[in-house]
């Protein structure tokens, strides 16, 4: 028998992460010192006005983007329904894939009951994108625009983002990248893929929850979803989320400046956990591409065993994980992604995402893995 955690075990990274304290800091003190409005003439606007420039000048640094045309916003969805908002007034036709985050599958439904034509794109039972696919509907639809994310929130399985761009580049279509999961998780640069918009958003990233960006690479294709003052040159009414803006600039900073350490010490944990799963569960699969997958992310099928009973289980054990993703899971609904995968609906049922973080430890991870381990065999022969 396992020792059981004497303290949660947070392992849904994927979710949200824990915003690291120095960005507590950050945005107590943009609180404090930045509480003007950034669109006032007089001086107290000056300090958010120049959070506001520097948090752009940080994106453009991090992100390596040739311009600094960022809209801040107020979370990815937001950041995604504008960039689908903007990509569908600019071509005939959007094309996006089975297994995006519902904020980009609900728009572009929104968009075609508006009468825009949408195609989705299938992937392999690995997770990734039909390339060929893609290209035969590109060809088809010559004023066409694509959104695809860069990884996958519940696999961790990596797009190949590369190829897409320089399927759209062959084609003349615009391209959305929704990065709400990549950005302080990979070191690939977004700098040779040139994209027209890219989505992210802080809470992915030990920043608050609330406040994400979307990248444009011409600004002037924007269309406003929110209208009324004229903040941000009028891409997005409303008075910015300046506290916010504040800790998304702090993370971003912190994990830039240890980019490749966060990424090995999650990658570390992942096998970690994993192994250990493996050698206890050999009877465990994991989900999706393992050589194309994101450094902290787990989707584990537990064949034969109800997930949601797993995670009840373990959630009174106190580590926390979970099945879909956080913004469907309330919905009994099986994942749609690893549907899209092929995975029947009980197979779905079955999987369980567990996600690391850079606030994880080795000694915490071991523990999880012996435990979801240890309950998973009981819950086996409770089901068999
Ligand atoms: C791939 C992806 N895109 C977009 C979002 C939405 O981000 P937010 O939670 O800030 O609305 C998420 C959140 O889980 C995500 O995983």
């Amino acid at each position: 028998m396992a020792d059981l955690p004497s303290q949660p075990i947070y392992v849904d990274h994927n979710a949200t992460t824990p915003p690291l304290p120095e960005v507590v800091r950050a945005m107590s003190e943009a609180l404090t010192v930045a509480y003007g409005n950034p669109s006032s003439g007089h001086r107290q606007g000056e300090p958010a006005r120049r959070l506001l420039r520097n948090a752009r000048e940080t994106l453009q640094r991090c992100l390596e983007t040739p311009e600094e045309h960022f809209v801040f916003t107020g979370s990815g969805t937001e950041a995604n329904n504008l960039a689908l908002h903007s990509l569908a007034r600019h071509s005939d036709c959007i094309i996006t894939s089975a297994i995006e985050h519902s904020s980009i599958l609900r728009s572009a439904e929104r968009l075609q009951a508006q009468g825009k034509k949408v195609a989705h794109i299938g992937v392999s039972a690995d997770g990734v994108v039909d390339l060929d696919a893609l290209r035969q509907t590109l060809m088809t639809n010559p004023r066409a625009a694509i959104s695809v994310q860069w990884i996958n929130n519940e696999t961790g399985v990596l797009q190949p983002i590369g190829e897409i761009a320089a399927l759209a580049r062959t084609h003349g279509a615009l391209v959305h990248i929704d990065a709400a999961q990549a950005i302080g998780k990979t070191n690939a640069s977004l700098k040779a893929l040139d994209p027209d918009f890219i989505s992210l958003t802080a809470h992915k990233f030990n920043g608050p929850t609330g406040v994400g960006a979307l990248y444009a690479r011409r600004p002037e294709l924007i269309h406003p979803l929110c209208v009324g003052g004229n903040q941000q040159d009028g891409r997005h009414a409303g008075t910015e989320n300046i506290a916010g803006i504040a800790g998304m600039q702090c993370a971003l900073e912190r994990r830039y400046a240890h980019l490749s350490e966060a990424i090995t010490h999650m990658g570390t944990l992942r096998d970690t956990f994993e192994s250990i799963m493996i050698e206890k569960c050999p009877w465990v699969h994991v989900n999706g591409s393992q050589e194309r997958r994101v450094c902290n992310t787990s989707n584990l099928r537990f064949q034969d065993i109800d997930g949601q009973a797993l995670i009840g289980r373990l959630d009174a054990l106190g580590i926390y994980c979970s099945q879909s993703s956080a913004c469907t899971a309330g919905r009994p609904e099986p994942s749609y992604v690893l549907c899209a995968m092929g995975l029947s609906e009980a197979q779905a049922y079955a999987s369980v995402r567990f996600s690391f973080g850079i606030t994880s430890t080795q000694q915490e991870i071991e523990l999880a893995a012996k435990t979801v381990a240890n309950e998973a065999e009981r819950l086996k022969r409770i089901f068999a």
